[in-house]
């Protein structure tokens, strides 16, 4: 399964590389097919979800579908972290002190996210969650309210709808820096991160010290899955009135037949 592949990856790919002198560069495989149709699928559904909500009124009805569909590439990209192929998982990108040290001193030699960038994904990711969260417990006070606003009182609503504004206000600061950030790469440090997002592939030294292994089917199909489930519970009002509603409805009907 070529496409999934996050390569130098393969055992036989990473002999083809160690036989490549030191000072020489190659191209590597460095982001998967999935990983990169969840960042582009991403910034659409939160660029949607910021703009139906500064337009407000009828559009809020879109900022619940963006947010869900948000909500569905969160619970992706947090099992793609577990099961997705080397670059793409948590373990592999999770800055250590060492790996912070070596970055400073301008040593480190990994691939994939930097360890500061990867710290900056990590507060993305998890404000993205904490955003998706409370919109979901979130009301506008005309006529919109989250799926699961039901589940608790409208003063607690109305306190956390308070954070999902503050948090949405944290979010565009924070990917106002990521966007700079790429850009900063790009311009001074002349090193285009952009163009491996969208093909998948990078130039790096040859000899990259580190075998990655693609992602399988089985991977995906659970990432998939773990996703839907995910957008369904979020798109159910667990609230008790309204899961007894049917059961109330099945006694009314029993009593009458
Ligand atoms: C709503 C806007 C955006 C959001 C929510 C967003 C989110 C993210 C996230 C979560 C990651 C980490 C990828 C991973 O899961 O491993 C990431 C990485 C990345 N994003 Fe964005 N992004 C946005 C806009 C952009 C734009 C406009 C660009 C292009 C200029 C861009 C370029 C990149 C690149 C190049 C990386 C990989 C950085 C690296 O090599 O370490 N992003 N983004
Ligand atoms: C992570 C994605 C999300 C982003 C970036 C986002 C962003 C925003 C923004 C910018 C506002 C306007 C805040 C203001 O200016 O007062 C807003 C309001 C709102 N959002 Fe979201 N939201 C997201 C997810 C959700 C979800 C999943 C839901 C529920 C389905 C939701 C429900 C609401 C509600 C009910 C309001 C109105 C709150 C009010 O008027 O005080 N949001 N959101």
């Amino acid at each position: 399964m070529p496409e999934l592949a996050a390569d130098v990856s393969t055992s036989r790919s990473a002999e083809v590389s160690a036989a490549v002198p030191a000072h020489h560069t190659t191209m590597i495989r460095l982001w998967d097919l999935p990983l990169r149709l969840f960042h582009w699928l991403l910034v659409c559904a939160v660029t949607a979800a910021i703009v139906s909500a500064k337009v407000g009124g009828e559009w809020m009805v879109w900022h619940g579908r963006a947010g869900l569909a948000i909500v569905g590439l969160l619970a992706f990209r947090l099992t793609w972290g577990v099961v997705g192929s080397t670059t793409a998982r948590f373990a592999h990108f999770a800055p250590r002190p060492s790996s912070l040290r070596a970055y400073f001193k301008g040593q480190w030699q990994g691939i994939g996210h930097n360890p500061v960038g990867a710290l900056s994904v990590f507060l993305l990711l998890g404000l993205l969650a904490a955003q998706a969260l409370t919109g979901l417990l979130s009301n506008d006070d005309i006529d919109f309210n989250g799926p699961w606003f039901a589940m608790i009182d409208k003063d607690f609503s109305d306190r956390i709808a308070g954070w999902h504004h503050t948090l949405s206000n944290l979010l565009l600061a924070l990917l106002g820096l990521h966007v700079a950030a790429i850009l900063f790469y790009l311009i001074a440090k002349k090193n285009n991160l952009i163009l491996p997002m969208l093909t998948g592939w990078k130039k790096v030294d040859a000899r990259p010290k580190v075998a990655t292994k693609p992602a399988g089917w089985r991977a995906l199909a659970v990432s998939l899955l773990i996703a839907a489930l995910a957008v369904f519970a979020a798109k159910t009002d667990w609230s008790a009135s309204s899961l007894s509603a049917p059961a109330q409805q099945h006694a009314v009907q029993g009593v009458t037949q």
